[in-house]
């Protein structure tokens, strides 16, 4: 059971981001003061009310690309505090609301409902899925899902229930299993 319901949280905070219900609030709590056409600002030229305006902004060269939020320019910036250009400048997202926002643009950063998500999983065939291992956190809670690679600070999970890719801080697994995710990397 105990397996099952720490899979449950894990996988409901990062199931399909929908950017009026989720993005939106999130820009307008700490954008819009200064990036909207209700405040009459557009500092470096980015709004994000105005959503044909804001659509110009998310394709490959863009400053959000789609399906990939490691290469997007507004996610590193709102991401990464350290970063010289951090936004909001005096202030940061929750670590729920930038995994919110990864969500969202790992999907496809698509602004209407009907917009076609990105499943980078869709065209795997069952036997390409990496093996379903056990890992277990710092709490002892256990998750049950596949190793894909090791980013950075983090080792990224296949979750079993959906096969997507969800990145868990090393940090946060017991030593057994940061062993298990470097041993995977090999
Ligand atoms: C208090 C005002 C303010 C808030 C709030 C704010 N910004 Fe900005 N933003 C600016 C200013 C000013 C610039 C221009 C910075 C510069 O060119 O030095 C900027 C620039 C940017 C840029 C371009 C960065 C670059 O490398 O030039 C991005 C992307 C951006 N903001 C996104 C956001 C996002 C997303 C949020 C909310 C999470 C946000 N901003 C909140 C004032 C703000």
């Amino acid at each position: 059971m105990k397996v099952f319901t720490a899979l449950l949280i894990i996988t409901s905070s990062t199931l399909a981001a929908d950017f009026k219900k989720d993005i939106q609030p999130i820009l307008e709590k700490h954008c819009y003061e200064c990036h909207s056409e209700k405040a009459g600002k557009k500092k470096a030229g980015y709004v994000f009310d105005d959503l044909e305006t804001f659509q110009k902004d998310i394709n490959p060269k863009g400053a959000i690309v789609p399906g990939n939020p490691a290469e997007s320019h507004l996610f590193i910036v709102v991401a990464d505090a350290e970063h010289e250009a951090h936004m909001p400048p005096k202030d940061n997202l929750s670590s729920r609301e930038i995994e919110t926002m990864r969500e969202w643009i790992t999907e496809g950063a698509g602004l209407t409902k009907d917009a076609p998500k990105m499943t980078p999983t869709a065209g795997l065939a069952k036997k390409d899925l990496p093996p379903i291992m056990t890992w277990t956190n710092f709490e002892g809670k256990k998750i049950k899902a596949g190793f894909v690679r090791l980013e950075g600070e983090n080792v990224i999970l296949r979750m079993p229930a959906n096969a997507q890719e969800v990145p868990y801080a090393m940090s946060k697994l017991d030593a057994a299993s940061q062993q298990q995710a470097k041993d995977s990397a090999q």
